[in-house]
């Protein structure tokens, strides 16, 4: 490739470079518009917040409509009951507004990957969730509000969030914690202890690969019969594949696509059993 730069005169290489250029900005444009823009108007440094496109909205119900056996329409009816809950955005908006932490947080109430958690909890009805890693507490908001719903069609349901930062979980207050818990403390620490089946497992605490293939590992004894487990490092980490290869289960992976954000997406790994 050098050989062949240097084999064409100056000019030549210059206009080039100009060619490449003018032909493939389009696939990078975007990214960097949305880039410059968020820099002037969001505060977020991590965790960030945003919507999935509606393509891959529906690419996510088709796959879990796969897993669960139920039809795509269910689940996105699911997606849309979450992204519509005017309580939960007014809830937001108001433990934000009260909280030391408004000046770092944006007021975008976007729920991205979390709407497949929140779908999955509306179909399994799982009577004990954990999702270690609260943050904010925007997933453990979400979940506990499909937890709410359930409960109103007969179906009692718990949540426990792990988190080793004693602030975590500013977000989750009012009829959300009234089905859920905190568990401080090392994500580890809180698993070893736990002596409750677990139906559904969300691992987004630290995000090591050791650290997220050792949580699978504590509670692998844990898991219901019929036991989900979400990863929120699967687009980076292989763990839950593993995990879930050494464990007779199956792994599929959602990759998300954020709706006019920079950020390239996160994903969920889903381990179940068929
Ligand atoms: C990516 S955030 C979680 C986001 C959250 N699940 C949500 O839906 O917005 C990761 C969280 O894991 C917590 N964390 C990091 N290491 C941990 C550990 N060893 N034990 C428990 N929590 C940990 C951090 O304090 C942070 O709040």
């Amino acid at each position: 490739m050098k050989n062949f730069l240097l084999n064409i005169p100056a000019a030549g290489r210059i206009i080039l470079f100009f060619y490449r250029m003018i032909k493939t900005y389009k696939y990078v444009s975007g990214i960097v518009k949305h880039y410059v823009k968020w820099l002037f108007v969001s505060r977020e440094t991590t965790n960030f917040i945003y919507e999935l496109n509606k393509k891959n909205k529906n690419y996510l119900a088709a796959l879990l409509a796969n897993i669960t056996g139920k039809s795509i329409n269910e689940i996105i009816d699911y997606i849309n009951e979450i992204e519509s809950d005017q309580e939960l955005i007014n809830h937001f908006r108001m433990m934000i507004s009260k909280s030391t932490e408004s000046g770092k947080t944006d007021y975008n109430f976007k729920y991205g990957r979390r709407v497949g958690w929140y779908a999955l909890v509306r179909i399994l009805k799982p009577k004990i969730i954990i999702e270690t890693g609260v943050d904010k507490g925007m997933g453990s908001c979400v979940l506990t509000s499909a937890l709410i719903k359930n409960k109103s069609e007969g179906f009692e349901g718990y949540y426990y969030g792990t988190d080793i930062n004693l602030k975590a979980g500013y977000l989750f207050d009012g009829i959300y914690k009234n089905h859920g818990e905190i568990l401080y403390g090392d994500s580890i620490e809180t698993l070893k202890k736990f002596d409750k089946k677990i139906d559904l497992f969300i691992n987004d605490s630290d995000h090591s690969s050791e650290y997220e293939y050792q949580e699978y590992l504590t509670i692998k004894e844990k898991l219901s019969d019929n036991a989900v487990i979400l990863g929120d490092n699967s687009h980076y980490s292989d763990k839950l594949y593993k995990f879930s290869i050494e464990n007779g289960r199956q792994f599929l992976f959602f990759k998300e696509e954020p709706l006019n954000h920079w950020y390239p997406g996160a994903g969920i790994g889903i381990s179940f059993k068929k």
